[in-house]
């Protein structure tokens, strides 16, 4: 696409080379420093005129400097007379903010939505956000590619040996649709987060027998590990050999894999929206580039 130019942020994790390959598209990697103050510098080093922008900018830890550093990036290519700009963010940052849990609280997913879309952003593609309907606050087009069908392949199981865990309420439609694609069965545990401590404790959990199974526990994102390790625990306690973690957004903070492999996990599966060298990633340019090609 000789109209398109993609712009490689410094949080783009390999995800811009690959997407400008796959669409024939110029690729521009993006220079940038830390200024003495710790003020974020960026800029663009070819002109990109009445060109349409893909910039691709995941919004992994530190979230806030890749945010500031996508915002600049906009505002480089606006200067420069950029016909279009399209925002490829495979790691949606704060999508767990999505409404005031406690009085005071800001709606930061919201919040983050609407800077972009009125610093310019026409078009965002995002991977598995936390809620899709936060999208919603976005006014542009929005596109949100779901990454179970590469688990699914990722996992080379006999489907009658599998059951999908989903280990929370909001993971059952994920658990659902892996289980689907796998044609195997599927169950779910609910849990409630002590918003004050972080501390998981399941809740109203449905006795499953998992003797003999090897459990995949699907999820969109893993952050401490406590999620996936209850999870984990409650499969193994009923009876279930191996058990698998699958989760899109692997952001894996602190003792966590540790955590996780403590609990019985033996895999951990995620994608490449997040850098991870304790984990097995799965690509998702192949996704996001046919989303492009649809989608501009
Ligand atoms: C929350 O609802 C999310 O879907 C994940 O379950 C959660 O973010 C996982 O967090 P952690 O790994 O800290 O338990």
């Amino acid at each position: 696409m000789d109209n398109v130019v993609v712009i490689a942020g410094t949080a783009s994790n390999g995800i811009a080379k690959n997407v400008a390959r796959l669409i024939k598209s110029e690729l521009i990697h993006i220079q940038s420093k830390i200024l003495p103050d710790g003020e974020s510098y960026v800029r663009i080093p070819e002109e990109v005129a009445n060109k349409i922008v893909v910039i691709v900018q995941s919004l992994y830890p530190p979230q806030d400097k890749h945010i500031m550093e996508l915002l600049l990036m906009m505002d480089a290519a606006k200067g420069y007379g950029a016909y279009k700009i399209v925002l490829v963010v495979p790691y949606l940052a704060y999508a767990r903010q999505d409404m005031r849990f406690l009085p005071g609280e800001p709606v930061s997913i919201e919040l983050l939505l609407r800077v972009l879309h009125r610093e310019g952003a026409e078009m965002i593609i995002t991977v598995d956000p936390h809620k899709p309907d936060s999208l919603v606050a976005f006014a542009g087009k929005y596109v949100i590619i779901k990454p179970t069908k590469l688990f699914a392949d990722a996992i080379k199981e006999n489907p009658n040996d599998i059951v999908v865990l989903a280990p929370d309420g909001k993971a059952i439609a994920a658990a659902q649709e892996l289980s689907s694609i796998l044609k195997t069965q599927y169950t779910f545990v609910e849990k409630e987060r002590d918003r004050a401590t972080g501390e998981i404790m399941l809740k109203s959990v449905r006795p499953f027998d998992f003797k003999n199974k090897k459990v995949i526990i699907i999820d969109d994102i893993i952050s401490t590990g406590k999620t996936m390790a209850q999870a984990a625990k409650f499969a193994k306690e009923n009876g279930a050999g191996d058990v698998i973690a699958a989760a899109t957004h692997l952001i894996t903070s602190g003792e966590c894999c540790e955590l996780m492999k403590a609990s019985g996990i033996s895999r951990i599966i995620g994608t490449n929206t997040i850098p991870n060298d304790k984990a097995e990633l799965i690509d998702i340019s192949g996704m996001i580039a046919e989303s492009i090609l649809k989608g501009l």
